[in-house]
Formats: C-alpha cells, sequence, structure tokens
C-alpha cells in the first residue's frame, strides 16, 4: 500500500552544536517530483539540515521519514541506500581518485537492479564532457567539471530524493547555467529535488515552493512564485545579494 503522497518529510527537526541551536523544530516537505528551495544567509542552517537528513548530525528533536520510512537514527549509508542522494556542500570530489573512482563510489550505495555499467552510460550521457575524463585525477578538474562528477557521483546511486548544498557555489556564469539547466532535466526525468542556493534568484526561479531559513529557524514559505514577492525573503535573504 503506498498511502503516502510525500517522498520526504521532516517534522519538528532541531540539531544543537553544543550552546547553538543550528535548527529549531524546523518542519518542511518535499512532494514526489518537485524542486524545493532552503534559501538562507550564511549560516542560517542550511547545511546543518542537509546533514540532518543524511544522518551525519544527531537530531535533539524531531523524525524525518522518507515514503513513511523513518531515517532518522540510521547510519548515513543506509539513509543512502533508502534513497537519500546528495551533492554535497563543496562537491567533496576526491581528488586522489579518478573520475571514473569518484563516479562508481556513489554505486555501491544505490537500490536499482539496473547493472552498474548501465547507471555509468546514463550518467555520461547527461555529462558527455565527463567521457574523455574517467582516468584523470579529481585534482586536475575545473569547479564545474567537479559539481558534474558531484552530480554524476549522486546519481549513480538512483535516488528518490537529491539534496544539493549551494551547486552554483563558485562556478562561472556559464557553469551556474549548466547546473541549473542539468536541475531543470533531471526534474524532467521525474528526480525530487530539494536545493539549498545562495542564488536565490535562480532558485526561485527553477523551484515549485520554497522556505526561508533564519538562524535556524523557518521564517516563510509558499511556493516559488509568491516568495519572490515576499518581503520576509527580500529582508531574510533578498537583500543581501
Ligand atoms: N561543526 C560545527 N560545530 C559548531 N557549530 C557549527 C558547526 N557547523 C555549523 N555550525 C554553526 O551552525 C550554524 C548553521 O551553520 P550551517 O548549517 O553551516 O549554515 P549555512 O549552511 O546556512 O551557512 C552556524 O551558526 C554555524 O556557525
Ligand atoms: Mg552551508
Amino acid at each position: 500500500m503506498n498511502s503516502s503522497p510525500l517522498d520526504l518529510r521532516l517534522s519538528n527537526v532541531s540539531v544543537r552544536y553544543g550552546a547553538v541551536a543550528a535548527l529549531d523544530a524546523v518542519s518542511i516537505e518535499v512532494r514526489r517530483g518537485e524542486i524545493v528551495t532552503i534559501l538562507g544567509a550564511n549560516g542560517a542552517g542550511k547545511t546543518t539540515l542537509m546533514r540532518a537528513i543524511t544522518g551525519l548530525v544527531p537530531l535533539v528533536g524531531g523524525e524525518i521519514h522518507l515514503d513513511g520510512r523513518r531515517l532518522d537514527g540510521l547510519a548515513p549509508h543506509r539513509i543512502a541506500r533508502e534513497g537519500i542522494g546528495v551533492v554535497p556542500e563543496g562537491r567533496k570530489v576526491y581528488a586522489r581518485l579518478s573520475v571514473r573512482e569518484n563516479l562508481l563510489m556513489g554505486s555501491r550505495l544505490s537500490r536499482s537492479t539496473v547493472p552498474e555499467h548501465a547507471r555509468l552510460e546514463q550518467v555520461l550521457g547527461r555529462f558527455p564532457a565527463l567521457r574523455t575524463r574517467m582516468n584523470e585525477s579529481g585534482a586536475l578538474l575545473s569547479g564545474g567539471e567537479q559539481q558534474m562528477v558531484a552530480l554524476g557521483r549522486a546519481l549513480m546511486t538512483t535516488p528518490k530524493v537529491l539534496l544539493m548544498d549551494e551547486p552554483s557555489l563558485g562556478l562561472a556564469p556559464m557553469m551556474i547555467d549548466e547546473v541549473f539547466r542539468v536541475i531543470g532535466e533531471l526534474r524532467e526525468s521525474g528526480v525530487t529535488i530539494l536545493l539549498v542556493e545562495q542564488n536565490a534568484t535562480m532558485a526561485l526561479d527553477i523551484a515549485d515552493r520554497a522556505y526561508v531559513l533564519q538562524t535556524g529557524k523557518l521564517v516563510a514559505s509558499g511556493t516559488a512564485a509568491g516568495l519572490r514577492h515576499a518581503s520576509t525573503v527580500a529582508d531574510a535573504y533578498l537583500g543581501v545579494i
């Protein structure tokens, strides 16, 4: 029985680092097929939210469910196998591994019955520029190429929900356009996406819905189109760029 219309649900999630309340009773829903964006200034708690979902920081309160199955408390590799893929902050492409090895790292976390070589072909079909770089070390890649490897590695896990933490950060404008083009294509192919972005204008242009975080608390949420005009967003975020 599939009674849940949701992919991912965070209910009253709280995270602390010592005395710092990084997330305070945050509730977020990401429904199947949506792009949802999380906006907020530096230090608002966006990366902590990603780390809470992927099991890298423990919750001090609240629960996280994916299609009705509880995720919080599971080890990070179990959470990945449940269908959470991640493009982490700073990309985290391994400099000492080749492009191929970086891509295949994601493969072990996949639930898919599609063979590895076929999934690799799909990823290379999406990022043809990587095909000639497969044996090169991650250290030799440009920021844009690293972002493609990080995205490809996440897609090798065949995620139900793809988390992306500031994928455009530090990229040249042409590469930023390319990253957003790929995000749009992924949506078309049915991937559900939770996108953290400092580029609020581009994020609101591509997202269906958005939430605004301010020092660990949700201060606004709604449709992306509606939030583009809301003064809370301008105050909390858009005004600072
Ligand atoms: N490992 C950590 N130890 C202590 N405090 C942290 C740690 N990581 C983040 N913080 C603090 O938690 C808050 C939220 O940080 P973060 O989630 O990285 O925000 P964002 O991604 O929105 O910039 C900030 O006040 C930050 O200084
Ligand atoms: Mg961050």
